[in-house]
């Protein structure tokens, strides 16, 4: 399985770090794009440098690299995850200005018929990004905001992180047991 992970410039890098250690742990091909802002969010939130990240992925990409594998639809891949994604990012994506290798390679899968997932961290939203979310929605994408539940009681920001990282995980049909599954009220 070969996925693409791009970290825009939202809030919530955690998430992405949370992913990749879960796909390393898997040994899923994994290409690891940022954005500018993504990657000074990623140390500004939670220390980890680009740098870092390098040795749970298999490759990484410039956000301008045009002439990279990933610009092109005809370069296989399973889907991509863009954890977090900002509103800028999905709008990008939601009206097909492919001016970004993180956007182009998004907007491939939706011409290709790929998973894609928009981990938007935003609220509230204004009206045009919930036209964009729609839009995106409307091509195909799964739109899986970061919010995490409380019905499973979590404890720790650990908890909550794993939670969001699983439902990435179900949409791409991998196993995990990052929370527990509802299994309805007892008595
Ligand atoms: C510390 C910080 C936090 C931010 N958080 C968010 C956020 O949660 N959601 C969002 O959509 N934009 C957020 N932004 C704004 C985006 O980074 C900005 O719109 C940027 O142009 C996004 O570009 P990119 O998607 O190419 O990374 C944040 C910016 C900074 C500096």
């Amino acid at each position: 399985m070969r996925i693409v992970v791009g970290i825009s410039g939202a809030s919530g890098a955690i998430y992405a770090v949370r992913l990749l250690e879960e796909f390393n742990k898997r040994n899923i091909d994994t290409i690891l794009l940022l954005s500018e802002t993504g990657e000074k969010i990623l140390e500004d939130e939670t220390g980890v440098k680009k740098e870092d990240l390098r040795k749970l992925v298999n490759a990484m990409y410039d956000n301008d690299d045009f002439f990279s594998p990933l610009a092109s639809g005809t370069f296989r891949i399973d889907g991509m995850v863009i954890v977090p994604c900002s509103v800028k990012t999905l709008s990008a994506v939601a009206n097909g200005y492919a001016d970004t290798l993180m956007a182009r390679s998004a907007i491939n899968c939706l011409k290709e018929g790929r998973k894609l997932i928009l981990v938007l961290r935003e609220t509230p939203l204004d009206l045009i990004t919930i036209k964009n979310m729609l839009a995106a929605r409307e091509a195909g994408a799964i739109v899986l905001p970061a919010m995490p539940a409380f019905y499973h009681k979590p404890s720790t920001i650990d908890d909550m992180v794993n939670f969001v990282v699983g439902k990435i995980l179900d949409q791409l049909n991998i196993e995990h047991k990052l929370f527990p599954r509802w299994e309805g009220r007892k008595g």
